[in-house]
């Protein structure tokens, strides 16, 4: 028998929650105008999109479902080395693509651009294989991000410079499963490592 459930909210989350920034009804209506317009700059064209592990789980699942043109998914994870709450630009792939992307129309979906490092590093390596074209669907985007020349066609959402959760992006791999993006009381976090997409 299977139990009726509700989904996961922030009542779950208790004191680790700060607030609520983005609710999941306007990361919807995004996720469906941002694929309006690849729908209409693709044209028709076969996507791949290469999601970023483990962090774009989300906007990809969504993403994908709410694309009119043809497409295939595939994945990469990354590992950038960093303090906390911090990249560092030093990548190393921790899982690679299962395709060929040479002369592919290859869109990358990341969950944030926060340095932008990590995209940096990932375009340049994907532009070495040879794809027909390379593109980027960023759901979020924090302010340092401009400081890096990456041409970044689908943004979302332009967010403050705080930490965020929820919507695939995590913190200590918790809150991934959150519905919408949210900012975690600072007496949550802390500490360094190695954080992983
Ligand atoms: P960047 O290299 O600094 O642009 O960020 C690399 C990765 O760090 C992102 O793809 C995320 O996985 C993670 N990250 C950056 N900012 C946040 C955040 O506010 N919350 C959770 N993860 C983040
Ligand atoms: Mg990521």
């Amino acid at each position: 028998m299977i139990a009726k459930g509700s989904a996961v909210d922030e009542t779950d989350m208790r004191a680790d929650l700060e607030k609520v920034l983005i609710p999941e009804e306007e990361l919807q209506e995004k996720i469906r105008e941002l694929a309006a317009k690849i729908d209409a700059d693709y044209a028709g064209r076969e996507i791949l999109l290469v999601g970023v592990l483990k962090g774009a789980v989300m906007v990809m699942a969504d993403l994908a479902r709410a694309l009119h043109s043809p497409v295939s998914m595939d994945w990469m994870a990354v590992s950038s080395y960093g303090s906390g709450t911090q990249s560092s630009g030093v990548v190393r792939i921790l899982k690679d693509l299962d395709a060929d992307i040479m002369d592919r129309h290859v869109l990358i979906v990341e969950d944030i651009i926060d340095s932008g490092l990590t995209l940096h590093w990932l375009m340049s390596n994907l532009e070495s294989r040879g794809p027909a074209s390379l593109g980027v669907c960023a759901l979020l985007r924090k302010p340092d991000a401009a400081k890096i020349e990456v041409d970044v066609k689908y943004i979302g959402f332009d967010i403050p410079n705080e930490f965020v959760i929820g919507y695939g992006l995590d913190y200590a791999e918790r809150y991934r499963n959150l519905p919408f993006v949210g900012t975690l009381a600072p007496h949550v976090y802390g500490g360094s490592g190695e954080q992983e997409g």
